[in-house]
């Protein structure tokens, strides 16, 4: 096959991290002859200080044109603390989002049997946890006008707004997960207090006859934050808006014990784009220390989602899955054994795939 990658390291960590995916998805290339081109581009921080820009046009030229894009992570502290900052590099994550019609965000949770005992709940909550967020990403209260301040800047306001459109399209990309997983569907919502919910959980109650196989539960995010880490594994596939899918996304992310571990996809109408659900930890920029397990990962969900390729992905999952147990990893995960530079794990990931 032939596939036109767009590599957009982004900041920090980033940069390393793609490079090991990189080895990877090229090792996967040779074994199963796919034809694979990759084109670099900036954004974030390291776009702002190249261009002034974020996302720069160029930028969105590439990652429009590919067939998929691999993202590493987005952030630098230099911007953390200037709340007058005019342009900042999250803006670049969210103009590309929404410029590439990103509108669900795939983020699972899952358990490596090599690592579960990391996590920070009991093992009996944990072990075998298998769970899938499917986030709304391009709408709510993250884009929502009007949103601002008023004149004297006493006021600030932001707005949730859903069509029912939006929810419409990605409640069916949930009820087709399901049908594939556990068949459980649970819509996330706060809907005894907003409008918005209400309008979630009604359209979600008027597709559900068209997925009789799944059985669907609604419960408010107050709850489910609750539940999740009570007993994560009362869950299969979750629904939500924008903002409780930010913040439930990051608690499911580390009740496995794989703190950094998980990867994630975004996907739109054509394109899809997928990386780490990490951010790009500034103090380890540029040290060789950083674990490319997510972002490898997320090139594994690439191949499934974007190319449908379900064996290219499994070899990669599988080949992570040996790294752990055989503790090829890097210091976060080293346990007090020998610690392998972030490039010496891209460089065993990719020999494994070829031997
Ligand atoms: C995420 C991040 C982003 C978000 C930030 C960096 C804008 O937290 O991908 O979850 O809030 O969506
Ligand atoms: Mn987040």
């Amino acid at each position: 096959m032939e596939m036109n990658i767009a590599l957009l390291p982004g900041d920090g960590i980033g940069p390393e991290v793609i490079d090991q995916a990189v080895k990877v998805v090229k090792a996967i290339g040779q074994k199963f002859g796919h034809n694979i081109t990759f084109t670099e581009a900036v954004v974030g921080a390291a776009a702002i200080d190249a261009t002034g820009e974020p996302y720069p046009d160029a930028t969105h030229e590439i990652a429009e044109a590919a067939d998929a894009v691999l993202f590493g992570a987005i952030g630098d502290p230099k911007y953390d603390n200037d709340p007058k900052a005019k342009v900042r590099p999250e803006q670049g994550l969210l103009l590309m989002r929404q410029k590439l019609g990103l509108f669900a965000n795939v983020r699972p949770t899952f358990t490596f049997p090599s690592l579960v005992h990391k996590s920070p709940l009991k093992l009996d909550r944990v072990d075998g946890v298998d769970l899938v967020f499917f986030r709304e990403l391009t709408g709510g209260i993250y884009f929502g006008e009007p949103r601002g301040r008023n004149e004297q800047g006493t006021k600030a306001f932001d707005t949730n707004v859903y069509s029912k459109f939006e929810i419409v399209r990605l409640a069916r990309m949930g009820f087709e997960a399901a049908q594939k997983r556990r068949k459980l569907l649970t819509c996330v919502d706060k809907a005894n207090v907003m409008a918005t919910s209400r309008l979630w959980r009604e359209t979600v109650q008027e597709l559900a006859p068209e997925y009789p196989d799944v059985k669907v539960e609604y419960e408010f995010v107050d709850a489910v934050a609750m539940r999740l880490i009570q007993w994560p594994k009362a869950y299969d596939v979750l629904i939500t808006e924008n903002l409780f899918g930010d913040i439930l996304t990051d608690e499911a992310s580390v009740i496995s014990g794989s703190m950094g571990l998980m990867p994630s996809a975004s996907l739109g109408i054509s394109n899809k784009l997928f990386e780490p659900i990490h951010g790009s930890y500034p103090q380890a920029a540029g040290k060789d220390i950083a674990n490319p397990l997510a972002t490898v990962l997320s090139a594994a969900m690439m191949f499934d989602y974007a190319f449908d390729l379900k064996e290219e992905s499994k070899m990669i999952s599988d080949v992570v899955n040996q790294s752990l147990e055989e503790g090829y990893v890097t210091e976060d995960i080293a346990d007090g054994g020998t610690a392998y530079k972030t490039s010496e794990v891209g460089d065993w990931l990719a020999w494994k795939i070829l031997t």
